[in-house]
């Protein structure tokens, strides 16, 4: 029987609606085409505004329009698009991520519409393709809604964005936009994946998804089933998977360029659903943002969807650990020992601290490989979140360069990071009496215990670990995160793909 059966779910339903929806068509235009619903035009506090929009600054001023950064005001019109005045602050504190919030922004100011039109002034300091990208990804991000499971969602879909920057080559911005189109893609395919119920993504579905997907963008994909993770002795990732009535997997994505510039390898943590196994988890509304557990496999993956799109250089490989963390008659014990692909033996003190035992195997098997750098993503502690809050990853790492090439990328994206010390003297706290190591180390400084623990199946390479429990979702809109899923650091591991040089060591 598949699960579809007993579940109820139909068989057109797909983890990945974003997969299956037209792009809109993005293009940098000279003038704007005559049948657009409506035009965002930016102001800034500098700005003439009689000049922009017809209106003077006092009028604005009055309406409650100042150009601040936030400041939005419509205009209905007799005939033609509506206006939609932007404020953009002031002139000399513009940034790619200033431009991206503004298209955000606008793009949910214009809610009711799907031909878009936006003018952009003065932001002649930026470069063409990075203002086209951020616009673009800033006006497809803040549009993102999950809604398949609605029977009759209201949301208007985007159909076209036409880009006008004033003083600036519109084939350039069009570029840009062609690849902020492309890298919202992989966001939004990242949300979808996080946001969909657990039910309709179990560790089997989300493998049979990374096939489909992964076939049409060029990735060999492999896929370990219960049987096989046996034989290659992944004991952490079956002691979680223990409990379940779904079998685990293990998905291993591959991108390999003709002469590629390095190798990157990827782990991604993949619970599909955590409910904290035989330490279950207290009775709480908020559990159900546990199906998105998964957040950090979901960003690898739809990262590496657009790799060969982008023509990117480097190779990279992932590996997603997917299961989901269930309590039951076969699930794992507190004070049982698991041992992990590389032999080391892990006492379990805490069933709720799952996430660094399926990510074990993983490094220690990218390890292996001997990659340029590993890079792994997961929602691994509320402490992070207790820490930084949602809209700052905790990131840590054993080579300060690989670090700073991760802090870089986080930048440009706008996916902050915030590096914490991996204070090494704390790792006497993960000594277990009977077994190699403990999945617990105490209650201060979660996040840098599950980090040291981490560090330990790391073997001789360049490894950074980015803990996005806090930023994995929001509860409202804002900025280019939409209500739900965020999709951090999707754009982040795109960008540090594209323009990754293998790290000299220190
Ligand atoms: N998935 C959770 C971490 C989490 C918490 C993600 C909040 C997103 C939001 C993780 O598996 C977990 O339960 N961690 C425990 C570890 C503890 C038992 C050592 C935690 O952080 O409390
Ligand atoms: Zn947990
Ligand atoms: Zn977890």
């Amino acid at each position: 029987m598949t699960h579809s059966e007993y579940k109820l779910i139909s068989d057109d339903f797909s983890p990945v609606p974003t997969a299956h929806l037209a792009a809109p068509t993005i293009s940098g235009v000279e003038a704007f085409s005559d049948d657009l619903d409506v035009i965002g035009i930016t102001v800034g506090t500098d700005d003439d505004a009689q000049e922009l929009v017809g209106i003077d600054a006092e009028a604005l001023k009055r309406a409650g329009f100042e150009g601040k950064s936030g400041n939005v005001i419509r205009l209905v019109q007799a005939h033609g698009p509506e206006l939609i005045v932007l404020g953009v602050g002031e002139r000399d504190e513009v940034s790619d991520a200033v431009v991206r919030d503004v298209a955000a922004t606008f793009a949910r100011s214009a809610k009711s519409y799907a031909k878009l039109g936006i003018r952009v002034t003065g932001f002649d300091s930026l470069k063409a393709d990075a203002l086209g990208q951020a616009l673009a990804e800033g006006v497809v991000l803040a549009r993102y809604r999950y809604n398949p499971l609605k029977s009759d969602p209201k949301d208007v879909v985007l159909e076209t964005i036409e880009i006008l920057v004033d003083g600036v080559s519109a084939s350039d911005v069009e570029e840009g936009a062609r690849v902020g189109a492309v890298t919202a893609r992989a966001a939004s395919l990242a949300r979808d994946l996080a946001n969909t119920p657990p039910g309709h993504l179990t560790a089997t579905d989300f493998a049979d998804v990374a096939e489909s997907i992964g076939a049409e963008a060029g990735l060999a994909i492999t896929v370990f089933d219960k049987r096989q993770l046996i034989e290659l002795g992944c004991g952490a990732l079956l002691g979680v998977n223990a409990g379940s009535a779904e079998e685990p997997r293990m998905i291993q994505v591959r991108y390999a360029p003709e002469n590629p510039t390095g190798h990157l390898a990827l782990v991604g943590k993949g619970i599909t659903y955590d409910s904290g196994g035989i330490s279950l988890k207290p009775s709480n509304p908020m559990h159900v943002l546990m199906k998105m557990d998964m957040a950090g496999a979901g960003a690898a993956f739809a990262a590496m969807t657009v790799l060969k799109e982008l023509d990117c250089p480097t190779a990279v490989t992932a590996y997603l650990m997917c299961t989901d963390n269930m309590p039951s008659g076969s699930a794992v014990k507190l004070g049982d020992v698991l041992t992990a692909h590389d032999g080391t033996t892990i006492e379990v003190k805490n069933t709720d601290a799952e996430g660094r035992l399926v990510m074990a195997d993983a490094l220690a098997l990218a390890s292996e490989e001997s990659p340029d750098a590993i890079v792994d993503i997961a929602t691994l502690t509320g402490a992070a979140l207790a820490a930084l809050g949602q809209s700052r990853a905790a990131m840590f790492g054993n080579t300060q360069s690989l670090v700073d090439q991760v802090r870089t990328a986080a930048d440009a994206t706008d996916e902050p990071v915030w590096q914490l010390p991996l204070e090494r003297k704390y790792r006497k706290r993960l000594d277990s009496t009977i077994a190699d190591i403990s999945n617990m180390g105490g209650s201060y400084a979660g996040a840098t215990m599950a980090a040291l623990f981490l560090e330990g199946f790391v073997k001789n390479v360049p490894w950074a670990h980015l803990d996005i429990a806090g930023t994995m979702n929001v509860e409202s809109d804002e900025s280019w995160r939409s209500l739900g899923a965020t999709g951090f650091g999707t754009r982040l591991l795109i960008e540090l793909a594209q323009s990754f040089a293998p790290a000299s060591s220190d």
